[in-house]
């Protein structure tokens, strides 16, 4: 059974300090449902702090450079967040797509150096309403994957967790049906059935994210293919990121 992997995504928010507060909060209240994984993907400054005080928060990083190093002023690369003790990081989030000039080539790089030095990429792909729109969505987010999948072989593919954002639900309050999201990401796992094999499919994590709170975040998580969710808004108070592990499962 595919676990449910939840991880908030600070963005550009919270100093050390708060960060250190958030986490030592948040470690004391978690109560963490069985087969349930939560993280936070929190800025650079705050990584190595953060990995000695949490414990059952996995501590994620929200970009990388796929060079082991070399003269690319203000990047970090895979080796450093790995010396602090990163296992996982964001790759192709939709703002440093749009914003900061990642492409499908690059995110393919990032993917690659991850996997060979043993880190859980969490690879976020996701169409602009323009393309929502259109009602071209699936063949946007098929070239996404096939570039960013490119050269990556079965035993790696299957340990990347997936993430489908669209970009029109991203901060602005309007999510995915959990239907429609559902739908968007049982294609996905078509898709990496095609490229890969069903078996293949089967283990790979795929999380929705786009306006996830801790209302609707349960009606999201209990669609068949949705392994999880990627929040931005609903994970900066304490309260609202813990509320969301509250499942009605129990
Ligand atoms: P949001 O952000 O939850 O604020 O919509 C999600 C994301 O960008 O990962």
């Amino acid at each position: 059974m595919r676990k449910k992997v939840i991880f908030g995504n600070w963005k550009m928010f919270k100093t050390n300090k708060e960060a250190i507060e958030f986490i030592q909060d948040a470690e004391n209240k978690l109560k963490l449902p069985n087969n349930y994984v939560a993280g936070i993907a929190a800025p650079f400054t705050a990584l190595s702090d953060l990995k000695k005080v949490s414990k059952n928060i996995i501590i994620c990083a929200q970009n990388c450079h796929f060079k082991t190093n070399g003269a690319y002023t203000g990047e970090i690369s895979i080796p450093m967040l790995k010396g602090i003790g990163i296992t996982h990081v964001i790759i192709g989030h939709s703002e440093r797509r749009e914003m900061f000039a990642e492409t499908s080539e690059t995110v393919n790089e990032k993917l690659k150096s991850l996997l060979n030095e043993g880190l859980t990429p969490v690879f976020c792909c996701g169409e602009s309403l323009e393309i929502y729109e259109s009602k071209k969505t699936i063949d946007f987010i098929k070239e996404q994957i096939i570039k960013g999948f490119k050269d990556i072989k079965d035993s790696d593919a299957e340990k990347v967790i997936v993430a489908y954002e669209p970009i029109w639900a991203i901060g602005t309050g309007k999510t995915a049906s959990p239907e429609q999201a559902q739908d968007v990401i049982k294609s996905i796992r078509d898709i990496l059935s095609n490229i890969y094999t069903k078996d293949v499919a089967s283990k790979i994590i795929i999380q929705y994210g786009g306006s996830v709170n801790p209302k609707n975040v349960n009606n999201i998580l209990s669609q068949p293919d949705i392994d999880g969710a990627l929040v931005g808004g609903s994970s900066i108070e304490v309260s609202s990121f813990l509320e969301l592990f509250k499942t009605n499962e129990k």
